[in-house]
């Protein structure tokens, strides 16, 4: 290696992490080499063809930079070219709900103790896993640094990050500088800990999200029994610095990859140590609940909903991606057929991923053809499309004009002049007080 020269970096596990990760430092100007087990994920990332996940951004960066970035089958190529192996395998949920570390464990077992490679932790893992990693290995340098990327932003998340953790005990310090050395052209606050704190760090970050969130669809419900508009009591509450603005839209409750795993594991983890955390058991419940509160609204409208027709516009777990991975659509569909109504669903993106998850409901390909005849529509995902919509159209086109905002996205004021009964999360419903604030 040449003195300007980037050291290789590894990757393991060419998932959603994985990859951005690969390609994210390959912009960086290091040569990454990435290996997955599965062979035709790599026959495609080295062929060239649709990467398998959507991600604004990544597509282009993996393109500019294919000469830096080497994707292979062959753990061995990885090994034998990169000092820092970046583990970013996945670590989903066990029947306990702790997390499953058999793929993490499989990557352990390939690295040779006290060989010339650090193993970085990208993997969401328990706190406790990198000191029973080094129990094993004593002379394997370790090295835990989470990640926080947020799929739909994950590629600028990952080039301007808020903060870069780098837990590494005693042993570990050169891998420790190196994994600083890697993150420091991106300018993020680095955070030196040890390895259990930077564990911590990550699951308790995801966990107060949640929270954040679960807080204030506790608040939107209270909003609705007294007549105030959670909208305004988040914007009042967030120009507090304290609190923030951030994480503090109401809605139908919270999903996506990250979120219900790690919340579980986290109260799984504290479980295991016979410590009950209470405020996370309610955090769960109330996201759980926040979701069947919509199909209440709707009775309340319609009654029995026993052959109404719904439609759903959004399926995706947020905008900006093709990920249903718990997304609200899934429990609210179930949730609707079991009341035995017809459902119907436009996305427009995610339509592939729904006519596999979701086979009786009908995905349509637009959201007039979603809501022609319908008895009411839900909005699910806060797509930008859904806010220039022709709602006097859509209101024509249905049995009943009702849409249920479960993301309080669009603007009652006007969606009420389009002919809708328009019902939001904690906002005043029709003809209420706050309706010419909105
Ligand atoms: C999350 C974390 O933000 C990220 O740091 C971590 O590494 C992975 O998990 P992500 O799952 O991509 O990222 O989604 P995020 O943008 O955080 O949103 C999660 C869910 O919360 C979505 O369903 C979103 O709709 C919901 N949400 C978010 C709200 O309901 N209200 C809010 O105010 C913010």
């Amino acid at each position: 290696m040449s003195a300007n020269e980037k050291p290789a970096i590894g990757v393991i596990g060419v998932g959603w992490v994985g990859l951005v990760t690969a390609a994210c430092f390959a912009e960086l100007g290091h040569g990454v080499v990435a290996v997955d087990i599965d062979e035709h994920k790599i026959e495609i990332l080295r062929s060239g063809g649709t990467l398998p996940i959507h991600e604004p951004g990544l597509p282009e960066l993996v393109e500019r930079n294919r000469e830096r970035l080497r994707f292979t089958t062959e753990i061995g190529e990885v090994l034998d070219a990169c000092p820092l192996l970046f583990c970013c395998v996945d670590t989903p949920p066990t029947y306990s709900g702790d997390a499953d570390l058999s793929r993490v464990e499989a990557v352990v077992a390939q690295i040779q103790d006290g060989g010339e490679q650090a193993l970085v932790m990208k993997s969401t893992v328990p706190a406790g896993t990198g000191l029973a990693i080094r129990r094993r290995k004593p002379e394997l340098a370790y090295v835990s640094c989470p990640e926080f990327l947020k799929e739909g932003t994950a590629v600028e998340d990952f080039l301007h990050p808020d903060r870069v953790v780098i837990g590494a005990d005693p042993g570990s310090d050169w891998a420790a500088d190196a994994v600083a050395d890697a993150y420091a052209p991106l300018g993020g606050q680095p955070v030196r800990t040890d390895v259990a704190s930077a564990e911590m760090i990550k699951l308790a970050s995801n966990a107060f999200l949640a929270t954040k969130i679960s807080f204030i669809n506790e608040i939107a419900n209270v909003c609705e029994e007294v007549g105030a508009d959670v909208t305004e009591v988040a914007r009042g509450m967030g120009l507090d610095e304290r609190i923030g603005p951030k994480f503090l839209k109401a809605g139908i409750g919270w999903g996506g990859s990250c979120f219900g795993k790690d919340t579980i594991a986290l109260k799984k983890l504290a479980g295991n140590t016979g410590y009950h955390f209470q405020l996370l058991s309610a955090v769960i419940d109330v996201n759980e609940l926040q979701k069947r509160r919509v199909v209440g609204k709707l009775k309340q409208h319609l009654g029995s909903l026993t052959g109404r027709r719904i439609a759903l516009l959004g399926l995706a777990f947020k905008p900006n991606t093709d990920d249903m991975r718990d997304a609200a659509s899934l429990v609210l569909a179930s949730r609707l057929r079991g009341e035995g109504a017809d459902v119907r669903a436009y996305d427009p993106i995610a339509e592939q991923r729904a006519r596999e998850l979701l086979p009786e409901v009908e995905i349509s390909d637009s959201p007039l053809a979603a809501i022609d005849g319908a008895d009411a529509a839900i909005l699910v995902t806060e797509w930008p499309e859904f806010a220039e919509l022709d709602w006097e159209q859509m209101a024509r086109r249905m049995t009943t004009p009702l849409l249920v905002d479960g993301r309080n996205f669009l603007d009652p004021a006007r969606l009420r002049a389009a002919g809708f009964t328009y019902e939001g999360i904690g906002r005043p419903a029709d003809g209420g007080e706050a309706e010419a604030s909105t």
